[in-house]
C-alpha cells in the first residue's frame, strides 16, 4: 500500500512541474527469508531445489557464533613464528574454538519490483566469510575469496523481471586460515541496487576538498557515468548539489557532459563558511548527484562527506584541520563479542561510544576492511579511522591465509576498499599490511611500494602506512623507508634508531602495549610479569602484565609525550575479541583475548580508566583498584592504585591516611626503560598513583584528589561488599527503535543491600524478556568460559555480565528480568518506539 501511495505522489509532482521524475534508483536490502545449511551439494544452486527443510535465518548471520565451543574446532598444531615460538604445539582456542571451518550455503527467493527490461541491477555483498560463490537463478554470477571485503556483481543478465529470483551463495572457510575468530557466513548485509541503463555505478563518485579556509572550501567531485554508450553523452547533464549538515542546499553546479571527458566528469563547487568535520564536531555534508538525460532524471546518487584537512609534517606530527593531533588510538577486530561477526549497528555504535568516552580519537580496523556500518558510525560520531587490508601478503603466516590469493586478488581487494571509503571523512589513513613476514626479505619493499602506489593512485588525499614489527630489518633494508608513514608494532625502544635512520622524520605506533588483564582478577605479589601463566587461566587486573614482545600502557605514553616525532599510537586492543588467548596458547578452554582495555562483554577493565585519565582531557577520572573484597588477604600487602587525571591524591583505608602521592614527572623516556627502572615501575609513577605497601582489611578505601594548585578537587570511595542481595540492571539505552534489530546492552551487577558490587560472585544469572522485544545474547568477559552466548543464562564473572536485549518490529515496552538463586530479581522496562 505504502509503495502505491508513493507512486501516486511522484506522478502528481511530475504533472505539476512538467518534467518526468523517473524513479531513478532503488535498493533492496536482503535481510529476511534466508535459508541456510551446513551441507554441501551441487544441486543447491538450482532454482527448483527444495530448501524448505533448511534453517530459516536473517542476514547478517554468523553461523559459528552459536557454537558449541570445542577444542577441536580449527585446532592448530603450529609454531607461531611472530610470537617467537620455535616448536609447534597445540593451539586449541586460537581462533575462538567455534565451528567456523567448512561449507555453508544460503538461499533467498526474492522479487525485484523495480526491475524491468532496460534497467541495470547490481548485487553488493558488504562482506561474506569466505570464498563466496554467488549463483542467481541457477547460473554462476561470480566469486570473491576475501571474507572481509565488500564486492559487487552486475546481475542484469541473471535477474528475471516480474518473477521470483533465486539467489544461492556457497561459502567455505578453510582450517588454519586465520589467527583469530573470523566469523562465518553472510555476516554483513546484502543489497540489490536497480538503476536505469545510464547510471552512476557503485562507489562512482570521488570527492575531495582541495582548498579549505574560514571563508570557503572548494569541493571537487569526480562522477563516473556508465551505460550511456547507446545515447550520446552530450544529451546528459550532471547536476550536483551540496547540502550542509542541516540539509540546506548551499551550492549547486550543473554540467552538460562532454564525450571528451570520457566517463568521469569533474566538477568544482564552493561551500561558504564551511563547518569542519573533526572528532568533537563531526559535521557531515552531502553531495547529491543528479544525472539528467534531457529533462529526465536518470539517476540520483548521494555522497556523504566532511570538510576537513589532514597533514603530516616531518618532525612536527599529524595535523587535523591545522591542529596537531596525536593518535590516541585503539586496534579493533571486527567481531562484536557475543554477537560474533554478524554486523549490528547498535553494537558498533556502543563500541565507539565506549571508546570515545575513554578519550580515543582513532581506530585501526585490524587487520582488514571494516563494515560500512562501522565507517558510517565513525563519520557520524567523530572517530578517525585507519582502514586496513591484509594480515598477510605472499608469505604465509597461516597455511591457508591470504597468501593463497595475494597475487591474483591483492590489487582488486585494495581498490575495492579504497573506492568504498575514499569519501568518508573518518578515514585518514590506509594500512597495507600487518607484520608481514616479507619484512626481512630482500626486495620485499617492492611489494610495499606496489600496494602503496595503488593507494596513491586511487586516493591521493590520504596517508599510507603498515604495521612493522621487525625494526632490526626494516630500518636497514629500505622496507620502512618506502612507507609514507612508518608504522611500528611494539618495540618503542627502537623509535630513536628508526628516527635517526629513516627519512620520514615521524614514527607512528601502529600497534602498542598488548598489556593483558582479566576484569576484576588481581594477582599477588604485584610485580611486572611477562607471559604469566596462572591455574585459573586469568591474568592480573593491576595492569602490570604483558607479552614477551609487548609492554605496559605507560611504556608507550612516555614515548608519545616526550618524543616530538612520535605521532601517537593504536593500542592492542580496545575490546577483547574471540581467539588469540595469549599467553594461554595451549590452555583450553581459554579461547578469547586478554588484551582488551574493555572485556568481551563490553565492560571496562581497570585499564580503561588509566587510558581515560590520560586521553580524555574533557572529563575527570578518579578510579580505585583493586576491588576491596578479599576473603583471604587480611593483613597482607595489597597495593592500591588510583587512575586519575589529577596530579595528587591522598588515600585512606578505614579512615586512616596512607599518605599522599603525586605523579612523578621527573621520569622521562630518556631516564627510564632499563630493566631496573621497568621493574620499579618508574614510568608508571608518572601516570598512576600507587600505594605499594598498603595492607588489606575489609572496609572502606577512600581517595581524595587534589588539582595542580593543591586544591581538593574530588573524592571517591569503594567498600567491601556485604552478602549478595540483589541484581542491579543498567541498560546502555532505554529506548530502542521498533526495527527488529536494535539492541540494548544491559549491565548486570551482583550487589549487596547497599549497592556495593560483590566482585567475587560467580553465580548463574537467568534472563526473561516479555513484551516488545527478546533476550538476544549474553557475555561475561571470562575468556575461559564455554557457556553459550545465546542461552538465557550465564555465570557472573567478577560479579558482572552483560545481557543483550533486541527490539521487535512492534512498538511497546520490553520487560526484561534478571534472576539468580538467593537474590532478589530485578526487572527493567525498555521502550520500543
Ligand atoms: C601482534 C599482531 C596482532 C596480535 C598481537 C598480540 O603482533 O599484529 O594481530 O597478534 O600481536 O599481541
Amino acid at each position: 500500500m505504502k509503495k502505491n501511495y508513493f507512486a501516486v505522489i511522484l506522478l502528481s509532482l511530475s504533472m505539476m512541474y512538467g518534467t518526468t521524475i523517473a524513479q531513478s534508483r532503488s535498493e533492496l536490502l536482503l535481510e529476511e527469508n534466508w535459508r541456510f545449511t551446513r551441507e554441501d551439494q551441487e544441486g543447491f544452486t538450482s532454482v527448483n531445489y527444495n530448501d524448505s527443510k533448511w534453517q530459516q535465518v536473517t542476514v547478517p548471520h554468523d553461523w559459528a557464533i552459536y557454537g558449541p565451543f570445542s577444542a577441536n574446532n580449527d585446532k592448530q598444531h603450529v609454531a607461531i613464528a611472530q610470537d617467537g615460538q620455535k616448536q609447534a604445539s597445540e593451539h586449541a582456542g586460537r581462533t575462538g574454538g567455534l565451528p567456523f571451518v567448512g561449507v555453508g550455503w544460503y538461499r533467498n527467493k526474492f522479487m525485484v519490483p523495480k526491475f524491468n527490461k532496460g534497467k541495470k541491477a547490481t548485487i553488493i555483498f558488504d562482506g561474506a566469510m569466505s570464498n563466496a560463490t554467488v549463483y542467481l537463478n541457477g547460473k554462476k554470477v561470480g566469486f570473491w575469496p576475501y571474507g572481509y571485503n565488500t564486492f559487487h556483481f552486475d546481475i542484469t543478465e541473471f535477474l528475471e523481471a516480474g518473477k521470483e529470483n533465486t539467489l544461492a551463495v556457497r561459502l567455505e572457510n578453510f582450517p588454519e586460515s586465520s589467527r583469530w575468530y573470523p566469523g562465518a557466513g553472510l555476516y554483513r548485509n546484502v543489497h540489490v541496487v536497480v538503476t536505469e541503463a545510464a547510471h552512476i555505478p557503485v562507489w562512482g563518485t570521488q570527492l575531495s576538498t582541495p582548498v579549505i579556509n574560514k571563508e570557503f572550501a572548494k569541493v571537487n567531485i569526480k562522477t563516473k557515468l556508465v551505460g550511456a554508450d547507446q545515447h550520446a553523452v552530450e544529451n546528459f547533464l550532471l547536476s550536483t548539489e551540496i547540502m550542509d549538515p542541516k540539509g540546506k542546499v548551499v551550492s549547486v553546479v550543473k554540467t552538460p557532459l562532454s564525450k571528451y571527458d570520457q566517463d568521469v566528469f569533474s566538477q568544482e563547487l564552493v561551500v561558504l563558511n564551511p563547518v569542519l568535520w573533526d572528532t568533537e564536531n563531526p559535521a557531515l555534508y552531502t553531495a547529491v548527484s543528479k544525472l539528467y538525460e534531457g529533462n529526465e532524471l536518470r539517476d540520483e546518487y548521494k555522497t556523504t562527506f566532511g570538510i576537513r584537512s589532514i597533514e603530516i609534517i616531518p618532525n612536527k606530527g599529524f595535523f587535523l584541520n591545522g591542529k596537531r593531533t596525536q593518535f590516541k588510538g585503539v586496534c579493533l577486530h571486527h567481531d562484536l563479542g557475543p554477537l560474533g561477526a554478524a554486523v549490528n549497528d547498535a553494537a558498533i555504535r556502543r563500541q565507539i561510544r565506549i571508546m570515545k568516552d575513554m578519550g580515543v580519537n582513532a581506530i585501526r580496523t585490524s587487520h582488514n576492511m571494516p563494515a560500512p556500518e562501522f565507517v558510517k558510525a565513525c563519520d557520524e560520531m567523530g572517530m578517525m579511522l585507519m582502514a586496513e587490508t591484509f594480515d598477510e601478503w605472499k608469505e604465509p603466516k597461516q597455511k591457508n591465509g591470504y597468501n593463497k590469493y595475494f597475487d591474483q586478488w591483492a590489487e582488486k581487494d585494495l581498490v575495492n576498499l579504497i573506492h568504498h571509503y575514499r569519501n568518508n571523512p573518518s578515514v585518514v589513513m590506509w594500512c597495507i599490511g600487518n607484520e608481514v613476514p616479507e619484512q626481512g626479505m630482500v626486495g620485499a619493499a617492492k611489494i610495499a611500494k606496489f600496494l602503496q602506489d595503488i593507494c596513491f593512485r586511487e586516493d591521493p588525499s590520504r596517508f599510507v602506512t603498515q604495521g612493522m614489527d621487525q625494526p632490526g630489518s626494516v630500518i636497514n633494508n629500505n622496507f620502512a623507508a618506502t612507507m609514507q608513514v612508518a608504522g611500528f608494532n611494539y618495540r618503542p625502544f627502537a623509535y630513536p634508531e628508526a628516527y635517526k635512520k629513516l627519512p620520514q622524520q615521524l614514527i607512528l605506533g601502529t600497534e602498542t602495549a598488548s598489556t593483558i588483564s582479566s576484569r576484576g582478577i588481581y594477582k599477588f605479589p604485584v610485580v611486572r610479569r611477562s607471559m604469566p601463566i596462572y591455574e585459573d587461566l586469568q591474568v592480573s587486573s593491576y595492569d602490570v602484565e604483558h607479552c614477551g614482545w609487548s609492554d605496559l600502557p605507560e611504556d608507550n605514553f612516555i614515548q608519545h609525550d616526550d618524543l616530538p616525532y612520535a605521532i601517537g599510537e593504536f593500542v592492542w586492543t580496545g575490546f577483547d575479541y574471540l581467539g588469540e588467548p595469549t599467553p594461554y596458547y595451549t590452555n583450553w578452554p581459554s579461547h578469547s583475548s586478554l588484551f582488551g582495555i574493555v572485556d568481551l562483554a563490553g565492560i571496562p577493565k581497570d585499564r580503561y580508566y588509566l587510558y581515560r585519565s590520560h586521553w580524555n582531557t574533557a572529563a575527570n577520572t578518579l578510579h580505585i583498584l583493586p576491588s576491596w573484597n578479599f576473603k583471604d588477604r587480611v593483613g597482607q600487602t595489597t597495593p592500591v592504585f588510583v587512575y586519575t587525571n589529577y596530579p595528587t591524591a591522598e588515600l585512606f583505608i578505614n579512615g586512616k591516611s596512607q599518605g599522599r602521592k603525586t605523579k612523578d614527572t621527573t621520569f622521562t623516556v630518556y631516564n627510564t626503560g632499563d630493566k631496573k627502572s621497568l621493574n620499579d615501575f618508574d614510568r608508571q609513577k608518572r601516570y598512576r598513583l600507587m600505594w605499594m605497601d598498603t595492607k588489606y582489611e575489609p572496609g572502606t578505601v577512600k581517595v581524595i584528589a587534589y588539582d595542580a594548585k593543591g586544591n581538593m578537587a574530588e573524592e571517591k570511595e569503594i567498600r567491601t561488599a556485604g552478602k549478595p542481595h540483589h541484581l542491579e540492571l543498567k541498560a546502555d539505552r532505554m529506548q530502542l527503535a521498533a526495527n527488529g534489530k536494535d539492541l540494548s546492552f544491559v549491565l548486570v551487577n551482583v550487589v549487596d543491600k547497599d549497592g556495593n558490587l560483590c566482585s567475587e560472585d560467580t553465580r548463574e544469572i537467568s534472563f526473561k524478556a516479555k513484551g516488545a522485544g527478546k533476550f538476544h545474547a549474553v557475555a561475561n568477559g571470562n575468556s575461559a568460559s564455554l557457556e553459550s552466548f545465546q542461552a538465557p543464562k550465564m555465570k557472573a564473572f567478577s560479579g558482572q555480565l552483560t545481557a543483550i536485549v533486541k527490539s521487535d518490529e512492534k512498538q511497546g515496552v520490553i520487560y526484561f528480568e534478571a534472576s539468580a538463586k538467593g537474590l532478589k530479581s530485578t526487572v527493567i522496562k525498555i521502550e520500543v518506539k
